[in-house]
């Protein structure tokens, strides 16, 4: 029997923009049946909820208030938003920057902590995101910090929007790509970081095959 000081397993992948983490930890938690949560998904929501209500992205208290009166549900690979498929809508690179603009203040991240912590059930959860080892799952029985070269990531990005339908441009991609990064790595706010005890992972030479098995052999040393 599980009990509080013994609570599911978490495997927590954090990493820059468009390095694979979500691909890597979705296919991960497939493996173990685990649940998967998609940290990133829920700053793009508030992005997407308060650019719709006209909130400005300087105004910290209108922009907690959106995120703690989110109702997400996310169910068979969508996400819904008060009732409302935008799976498809919060991808867009706008959302995303906005994300990250956003997540700079307090009032916005402390709104996602219960929400993220919810998503911890048995057998355990895989977690990608920026903060996860650092605070939002700092018990997490595997760290692992996932990364590649700005030049794949945006190539990879390139292809995952041409793949979708939607419009982009190399050159500008990697500009935004290197502002993100600067943003999620300098902000004061549980920024993006490589804690002590953290697996790296540099994906720039790997196939996504190659990095869900490197991930599920750590997790499989736990147990011997
Ligand atoms: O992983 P992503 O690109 O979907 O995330 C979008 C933005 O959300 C990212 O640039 C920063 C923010 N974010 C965060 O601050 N903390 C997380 N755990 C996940 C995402």
């Amino acid at each position: 029997m599980r009990t509080a000081s013994n609570p599911p397993p978490v495997i927590a992948i954090d990493g820059p923009t468009a390095s694979g983490k979500g691909t890597v930890a979705m296919r991960v938690a497939d493996q173990l049946s685990f649940h998967y949560l998609d940290s990133g998904a829920l700053y793009r929501l508030v992005a997407f909820a308060s650019e719709e209500a006209g909130i400005s992205v300087d105004d910290e208290s209108g922009l907690g208030a959106i995120a703690s009166r989110m109702q997400v549900i996310f169910k068979d690979n969508k996400i819904f938003l008060n009732g409302k498929d935008v799976t498809k809508l919060i991808r867009e690179e706008k959302i995303g920057t906005r994300a990250s603009r956003l997540a700079i203040y307090p009032k916005v991240r402390d709104a996602l902590l219960t929400l993220q912590r919810e998503f911890r059930q048995n057998p355990g959860l895989v977690a990608d995101g920026r903060d996860m080892a650092s605070r939002i799952f700092t018990d997490a029985v595997l760290k692992v910090y996932l990364t590649a070269s700005v030049q794949a990531r945006a190539e990879r990005r390139y292809k995952q929007l041409i793949a979708k339908g939607i419009s982009a441009r190399m050159n500008v991609l990697l500009q935004d790509l290197q502002e993100r990064d600067a943003r999620d790595i300098n902000r004061g706010t549980a920024p993006l970081q490589r804690v002590e005890g953290a697996y790296l992972l540099d994906t720039s030479d790997l196939s996504v095959d190659q990095a869900v098995t490197q991930v599920l052999n750590w997790y499989a040393k736990l147990h011997h």
